[in-house]
């Protein structure tokens, strides 16, 4: 098999990438165009969920041609040759030892595949992409090139099937929402427009456009074949098209039209004569409009080559521009790696988790993890909206500490839970704060957590276990006080409920709840009596975390802190803590003074108190997990323990099937804190006895536990290996790794970076494009490419742990955890990022070549103005806020050998 190679750019190239099967490369832009290319021009392209330009495929789809996008040359009058090499007789081929040769180049964002047919002397080029601006297209440019000795005839043709429906409609009347075409040929196209759609929104006016146009300047299409019988004809498919070889296939022309029937954008052009070396270029659009006028308008622009380079050249500026994390370590194929990592979020904000051929959720959203995890990327990359969206999607939290969990499509929109059974995920509460206190840190708006925001209102209320039968639609889905006033709570408020109620909402083991499920999706069936030990030791430090918060506003002069009436409960004493049913019965005496509205009166309370109390909490729970959950394995082995199952029972340690470790367990412990130094060493052994497996990528999610435990989770159904159920699972494998270098154990934390990274960039084993995948399955292939937290969670390690770029306060400071190995030749190291708005190159200069643990920042220096001087640990906000902000400024810290004379 062949491997992908870099260029400086990042882009890279690949030979007979058609040999690998699953592979596809996304194509968007940020006005929701949403495309997937495999190497034969298989995948889709959508809008959303209801407007699917090209028929939906899912990752099996890919290898059969139902939505590929094809483009034919008839050839000296004869043969047909498809350029994607979707056509019968290629395919046949295509394992022989006359098969043609295929290059993919691909770079931010954009496709190009090659095709020779020695046989046929013919070259073509296919480079696709969708410009960078608010026209809602995918364009395509075919080039063509006589490579034999003698001239050639060449009769092309682009050939689109066009689906122009909901994905609903893939089975559901599948055939009688084709009777709602009205197609029409233009002058440079076909244009279907559905009557209405039918879809889980009932039957309605449809509002959407689809077409495709071709030509080049002049060159225009002459035939049309806009359904897929005129172009396939009776007997005929995708792969042997009729229309090419059989004169009883008569096209259509502009100005016809045709109703009711399966769609089609086939567009033929009128031969052409091709001498040796002699090329010609055609330019395909597809699309979607509001009206006729509309997509003619977006559309018929690019049909000349100049306006397609252009295009082209505009969206590489763009995607460079937004790319501007950028790292330089030793190893350039981990600088170009971490590259696609970065657009990875991007992609995960335009894509959800649905429009990608591998998806987790069939109908598009994201979910409430995923939304402040995409923030977290956000601040790291563009934090200029930052606050405002953070803001809104604290609407989300409801009275009782649980959240929305249905997402709307605008910024700040949730929609009511009407399901009879409420799922609460007992781990979304603690993802706020993280994303929150990262902007904080960042910006030092320590005032942020004083703005107001009203609570989110629907009918589920303590947590999930009971329903607000007085709630109606007409209340609106905004918490009310008793004299029906929106009731405005404070951030800070927002986040004490989420940490308050989940405190309080422990089984009887005394740590927090399961419910519906925590991160691991597929640990559903334990409603009853499971509980997450984690979660529980990540709301620990959560909890801390708040504290310092406070503390912080307390600083600056704010020394109570206004709440809800209803929580002074929530801040009982400490006696209460030890006794599950102490806490279970104040967790619901407070849920139900709040089940339908809230009285809208406040207490005062003053900061040093609240935080005490969090401290204590926060303190309580790492002190009872460290004493009731760290297990062994009757040998040398030692670990936390991190569930209880529906029976109450204890899940991890030692089983009559074997072992049975968790990695999650493990990460939490560590990052929160809990662990000791003395046990994080003792957990990194045990990992590396039950869960790494350096084959597929490393650190496995669990252990195998040989049972569908129904007791535990629907991931026990899942085969071993797979998915949850023991896969290499990146997301959690790079929070492991962060989880190590927050504690210091640099070495360890490294360790999993660079499994994960070495696994996904041997082609053979993750037969995967360069970026982080969701999971590596058993045999190691990389699944669920690019829509993953894995990708913000890589970028957050690799910025704030490896490379130390902390922001206190608003200031900026440096705590480098780079090994020796991670520095070039000339032992720098460097790292591209915005801070405060403005542009940073910082180089590690570490002269002497030392280690970590051997070396301490010694000096920083920069031309950062005259507020700045050298001999200083941090840059202060007052020094950022009076540089440029569209200049990049280089800042070298020095490093030198620790304790040896403090500054230089
Ligand atoms: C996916 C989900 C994420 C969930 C995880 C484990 O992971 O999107 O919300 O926590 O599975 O069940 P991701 O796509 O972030 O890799």
């Amino acid at each position: 098999m062949e491997k992908f190679c870099f260029f400086d750019d990042g882009s890279f190239y690949l030979n007979q990438p058609d040999q690998v099967s699953y592979l596809y490369f996304p194509l968007a832009n940020v006005e929701g165009v949403m495309s997937s290319v495999t190497p034969e021009l298989s995948g889709d392209s959508k809008t959303s969920q209801n407007t699917f330009l090209l028929s939906p495929v899912s990752s099996e789809d890919l290898h059969n041609n139902k939505s590929s996008r094809n483009f034919w040359c008839k050839i000296n009058g004869t043969s047909i040759w498809s350029v994607t090499g979707r056509s019968a007789w290629q395919q046949a081929q295509k394992f022989s030892r006359d098969r043609e040769e295929t290059r993919l180049e691909a770079g931010f964002l954009w496709h190009k595949i090659t095709r020779i047919s020695k046989a046929l002397g013919l070259k073509g080029i296919i480079t696709s992409f969708v410009p960078a601006n608010h026209d809602q297209v995918e364009l395509m440019k075919v080039e063509l090139t006589n490579i034999g000795a003698e001239a050639i005839t060449l009769e092309p043709a682009a050939a689109i099937p066009l689906y122009c429906r909901s994905a609903d409609n893939i089975r559901d009347h599948r055939h009688v929402t084709s009777l709602l075409h009205r197609i029409e040929v233009l002058e440079r196209g076909i244009i279907v427009n559905p009557t209405l759609t039918f879809d889980e929104r009932g039957h309605k006016i449809n509002e959407i456009v689809y077409g495709v146009l071709g030509g080049n300047g002049d060159i225009l299409p002459s035939k049309f074949y806009p359904t897929v019988d005129s172009f396939i004809g009776e007997g005929g498919s995708f792969e042997n098209p009729r229309a090419l070889q059989d004169d009883c296939l008569k096209p259509m022309k502009a100005g016809d039209r045709i109703d009711g029937y399966e769609a089609f954008g086939g567009l033929g052009f009128e031969e052409i004569l091709l001498q040796p070396g002699e090329s010609k270029a055609y330019i395909i659009v597809l699309g979607y409009g509001r009206s006729k006028e509309d997509f003619i308008a977006y559309g018929e622009k690019y049909l000349s080559e100049e306006a397609y380079d252009q295009a082209f050249e505009e969206m590489k500026v763009y995607w460079k521009r937004q790319l501007n994390v950028r790292f330089e370590t030793g190893d350039d194929n981990f600088n170009h790696w971490m590259h696609w990592v970065t657009i990875q979020p991007i992609l995960r904000r335009i894509y959800g988790c649905s429009f990608l051929p591998h998806h987790d959720y069939g109908r598009g959203g994201r979910g409430w993890r995923d939304l402040w995890q995409d923030c977290l990327a956000l601040l790291l990359m563009d934090p200029r909206e930052v606050r405002t969206m953070l803001k809104e999607n604290f609407q989300g939290v409801r009275m009782d500490g649980t959240n929305a969990t249905i997402i709307g499509k605008n910024r700040g929109e949730f929609i009511a839970d009407r399901n009879n059974i409420t799922r609460v995920w007992m781990d979304h509460g603690v993802w706020p704060l993280i994303t929150t206190h990262l902007y904080i840190q960042q910006s030092g708006d320590i005032e942020f957590l004083l703005e107001k925001v009203p609570y989110f209102k629907d009918m589920q209320a303590v947590r999930g276990e009971q329903k607000d039968t007085l709630w109606t639609e007409e209340q609106g889905k905004t918490c009310l006080t008793q004299d029906n006033k929106p009731y405005l709570g404070t951030i800070l408020e927002h986040l004490l409920m989420q940490h308050l109620t989940a405190f309080y909402d422990v089984g009887e083991h005394n740590h927090i709840r399961l419910r519906g499920a925590d991160w691991n999706d597929a640990l559903d069936m334990a409603r009853d009596k499971g509980e997450s030990v984690p979660f529980t030791a990540l709301y620990a430090s959560n909890l801390e975390t708040l504290a310092e918060l406070i503390e912080i506003l307390e600083a600056k002069g704010f020394t109570t802190i206004e709440l809800a009436k209803e929580m002074e409960v929530l801040l009982a004493n400490e006696d209460s803590y030890g006794d599950y049913k102490k806490r279970q019965s104040i967790l619901m005496e407070f849920c139900m003074s709040t089940k339908h509205k809230v009285s809208g009166e406040t207490i005062s309370i003053s900061a040093k108190t609240l935080s005490n109390i969090l401290r204590g909490m926060g303190q309580f729970i790492k002190d009872y997990i460290r004493n009731t959950e760290w297990i062994s394995d009757g040998k040398d082995a030692f670990w936390f323990n991190g569930y209880y199952d529906n029976l109450g029972q204890r899940v991890e340690g030692v089983h009559p099937s074997g072992v049975r470790m968790m990695l999650p367990s493990q990460v939490f412990t560590i990052m929160s804190g809990t662990a000791t130094d003395e046990q994080v060493k003792l957990i990194t052994k045990a990992a590396d006895q039950y869960l790494y497996t350096r084959e597929i990528g490393g650190y496995r999610l669990n252990a195998d536990f040989k049972e569908v435990n129904l007791n535990l989770g629907r991931m026990f159904g899942f085969a071993y290996g797979h998915k949850e159920n023991g896969a290499v699972f990146c997301h959690m494998a790079v929070m492991y790794a962060y989880a190590l270098y927050s504690r210091g154990f640099v070495k360890e934390g490294f360790k999993v970076i660079d499994t994960l990274y070495s696994h996904s960039m041997d082609f053979e084993k993750s037969k995967i494009y360069p970026g982080i995948p969701e999971y590596f399955d058993e045999k190691g292939r990389g699944m669920y490419h690019y829509l993953t937290g894995a990708a913000s969670w890589l970028m957050f390690t690799l910025i704030q742990q490896v490379f130390g770029i902390v922001g206190k306060m608003g200031d900026l400071t440096f705590e480098p955890k780079l090994l020796k190995c991670q520095f070039n030749e000339d032992n720098r190291a460097g790292i591209a990022f915005d801070f405060a708005k403005r542009h940073f190159y910082v180089e590690y200069v570490n002269e002497e070549g030392l280690d970590y643990g051997e070396y301490q920042v010694k000096k920083i220096a920069g031309n950062l103005g005259e507020h700045f001087t050298e001999n200083s640990s941090v840059i202060k906000r007052e020094v950022i806020e009076n540089l440029q902000s569209d200049q990049v400024y280089k800042i070298t810290v020095t490093l030198g050998r620790k304790g040896e004379n403090e500054w230089i």
